[in-house]
């Protein structure tokens, strides 16, 4: 007998919830249902609400309305400015409810150790998203078949002319200086990318941040990452580069990967036969497609929270280095 769909609470209705989480839970309607949406703006509850056949009396202004409610919700999807989500997290994941939390789940790796500890692995887990990326997901099958040998050096590059804007309460949180800017926004997608595509953890962490004035976030950061295997990774994000080029390139003994972005290609050097068609649908399809599988089975799903805590400690040595103008070891969460 086929499951039902999941019921889904989709906490927090700004920006990327409309843009990557609703139309991803659209596409797969066999598996998921939005059941109830909450968001503190009215206007963004209802935006979200009307758009996922939401009835009004399950919009809510708070998750303590959502709890309070006696209609059943398998899995709620956090999304929200990074400073607001742990109290949030911490108050579904109390409440009984199976929680997958937008990147990252806090500001400070201790923070989100905390979090992490909180559930066991089938009840939270992290949007990776960029780990379902069709670019990243060829590059990671090239590295396993492909005889491309040691990876060496790796350049995920990727500067912006400005911030993904916001909506909501707090449209442009991003922006305050408290929050880690275009380090903690942007730079960390591309750790936990490194990370998988060296299969190596970061161990030190070279780095310098800019800010355009003393009271606004970073808004440019170059990290240079050593892994544990030797390899190299630069890093860098910007949201002050109208015009720059995406590099994103993989070079290892025998050959190179370069990656061409979310529903692109990966290329491979030298070309090792015509490349396998694969369906493309966009990161956020593909997450879901996994994770409501995952969570209709009763598994875990989703990127486990240890490796956003893992992801925030390299940051952290990253903001360091900046600071002190060195090279920073990178210290597990609980362990400075
Ligand atoms: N994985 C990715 O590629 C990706 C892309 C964009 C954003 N994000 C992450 O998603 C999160 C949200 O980003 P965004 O750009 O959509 O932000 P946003 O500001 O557009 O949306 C946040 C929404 O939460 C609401 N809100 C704030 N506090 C609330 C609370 N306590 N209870 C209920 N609602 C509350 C706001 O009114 C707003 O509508 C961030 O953590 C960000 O890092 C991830």
């Amino acid at each position: 007998m086929s499951r039902p769909p999941v019921r889904v609470a989709l906490v927090g209705c700004g920006a990327i919830a409309e843009l990557g989480h609703a139309p991803a839970i659209l596409a797969l309607p066999d598996d998921a249902v939005v059941s109830a949406v909450v968001d503190l703006a009215p206007a963004r509850r209802d935006l979200l609400g009307e758009a996922l056949s939401i009835v009004p009396s399950r919009r809510y202004g708070t998750v303590d309305a959502l709890l309070a409610d006696d209609e059943p919700v398998d899995l709620a999807v956090v999304v929200l400015p990074p400073e607001r989500t742990p109290v949030v997290v911490e108050r579904l994941l109390r409440g009984g409810v199976r929680v997958l939390c937008e990147k990252p789940m806090s500001i400070g790796a201790d923070e989100a150790a905390r979090l992490a500890g909180l559930a066991p692995r089938d009840r939270l887990g992290l949007v990776h998203n960029y780990l379902h990326r069709s670019d990243v997901r060829q590059a990671m099958q090239h590295l396993r078949t492909a005889e491309l040998g040691r990876i060496r050096f790796l350049r995920l590059e990727q500067a912006d002319s400005g911030h993904f804007p916001g909506a909501g309460v707090s449209p442009h949180w991003r922006r305050h200086n408290t929050g880690g800017g275009c380090l903690t926004d942007n730079a960390y997608h591309w750790v936990y990318v490194a990370r998988e595509l060296t299969g190596s953890p970061v161990v030190q962490v070279t780095a310098r941040l800019a800010r355009p004035d003393a009271t606004s976030a970073v808004d440019i950061a170059m990290v240079l990452l050593d892994h544990e295997n030797g390899a190299l990774t630069s890093v860098q994000t910007a949201w002050c580069a109208p015009r720059a080029q995406r590099v994103l390139e993989v070079h290892a003994e025998h050959g190179s990967l370069r990656l061409e972005g979310d529903c692109g290609p990966c290329e491979v050097f030298p070309a090792a036969g015509p490349t396998q068609a694969q369906p493309v649908e966009p990161s956020y399809t593909g997450l879901y497609r996994e994770v409501l599988a995952a969570v209709r089975a009763g598994e875990p799903f989703a990127a486990p929270a240890d490796t956003c805590v893992d992801v925030l400690a390299v940051l952290q040595a990253a903001e360091l280095s900046a600071r002190q103008g060195r090279t920073v070891p990178v210290v597990p969460a609980g362990a400075a």
